[in-house]
């Protein structure tokens, strides 16, 4: 939106386009009823001395903002209007330098995707290269698309334009905030209308997801591992609009995975998440199995596997069950833990 197209139109047609502007003009203090035919020019030009003493309004100002405030708005929803989601990879090369034997790997919304693979195979370096829309430029020389086409630079790099929500295996934090003042600066940011209400709601998550609780006063630098991840999480499951989320290696933050996973998939979503944690690998729909830098293979999580899966999740009940014992001076006792057998 530029202001000479800005200027064109009449307020109903600003209006029309831009249903926001409305309140824009009401925040601003600048009555406009009954003139939804004038352009802004003509609003002013016929606007009583008096309200615009009265209302301080600074005319040029307001306009100059509104362009702004436009095209900030624009691009904020841009970013959410993404309904097809879907990524595209395209073959690069192995660290050895041999080519990856896939032709082309799609994946598309509401798809559950882990990423599995030894330390070091280059399990972080895929999600990276999803987050940045590689293309032909990193290390593994593999190009993304992002609904079918490359990105432009501004799309890439720009962080209020992302698609990708990257939730990293370094969460570190340099911000010198309490956990209310980042979550107030991120709400903020995210323009969002109840903000007290979604920033109570990513607190009360966050202290669900972490064993420990916290207070809205610590400084985010103080929090524990676990702490700060589950405040990260919940933040971007609550707050992030972003259709695709990457999950690098949640599982050793001692959070509860399964409730986070849980908040974090949305029905539209796009999830990929790297892990060693065989609960979180048979999460996905399916798996991509890297080695030494390169996709292997990609292998649906078959019933059976399923199955496996509900056993998994009794065993690590019980696990965590005990883990909380031991934490708060109980003792184990045999009988307890395997009388059901
Ligand atoms: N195909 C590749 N070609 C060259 N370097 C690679 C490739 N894949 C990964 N790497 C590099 O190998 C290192 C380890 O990869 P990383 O993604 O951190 O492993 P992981 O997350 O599986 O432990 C990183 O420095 C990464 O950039
Ligand atoms: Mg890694």
């Amino acid at each position: 939106m530029s202001l000479d197209n800005l200027l064109r139109l009449s307020i109903g047609e600003l209006f029309l386009k831009f249903p926001y502007t409305k309140d824009f003009f009401t925040d601003h203090l600048v009555p406009y009823e009954g003139h939804e035919n004038y352009t802004v020019n003509q609003l002013f030009e016929n606007m009583d001395e008096e309200v615009i003493e009265d209302n301080a309004i600074n005319t040029e100002l307001f306009i100059t903002s509104l362009v702004e405030y436009i095209e900030l708005m624009s691009s904020y929803f841009a970013s959410n209007q993404e309904t097809e989601n879907t990524i595209t990879i395209y073959p690069g090369f192995y660290k050895d330098g041999t080519k990856e034997h896939f032709k082309k790997i799609e994946i598309t919304k509401g798809d559950i995707v882990s990423i599995v693979g030894p330390t070091g195979s280059g399990k972080s370096r895929l999600l990276a290269d999803i987050e940045w829309a590689a293309n032909m430029d990193t290390p593994t020389k593999r190009k993304v698309l992002i609904n079918g086409r490359v990105l432009e630079p501004h799309e890439r790099f720009s962080a209020s334009n992302k698609l990708v929500a990257q939730l990293s295996q370094n969460m570190n934090f340099v911000m010198d905030l309490s956990v209310y003042e980042f979550l107030d600066l991120h709400a903020s940011s995210r323009m969002v209308e109840n903000k007290e209400q979604i920033i109570a709601k990513i607190f009360d998550k966050a202290n669900e997801l972490a064993g420990e609780g916290f207070s809205k006063d610590v400084p985010i630098t103080e929090l524990s591992g676990g702490q700060s991840r589950a405040l990260m999480i919940a933040d971007t499951a609550i707050l992030s609009k972003a259709p695709i989320i990457l999950i690098d290696e949640i599982e050793n933050a001692g959070i509860d995975r399964k409730k986070a996973l849980d908040l974090l998939i949305g029905e539209d979503k796009i999830v990929l998440m790297s892990t060693h944690d065989p609960i979180l690998a048979l999460m996905g729909d399916k798996r991509i199995v890297i080695n030494n830098g390169g996709i292997e293979t990609i292998i649906e999580t078959s019933k059976d596997e399923r199955s496996i899966l509900s056993n998994l999740e009794e065993l690590d009940k019980t696990l965590m069950d005990m883990r909380n014992r031991l934490r708060y001076g109980k003792r184990l006792k045999f009988e307890e833990e395997f009388k059901h057998e």
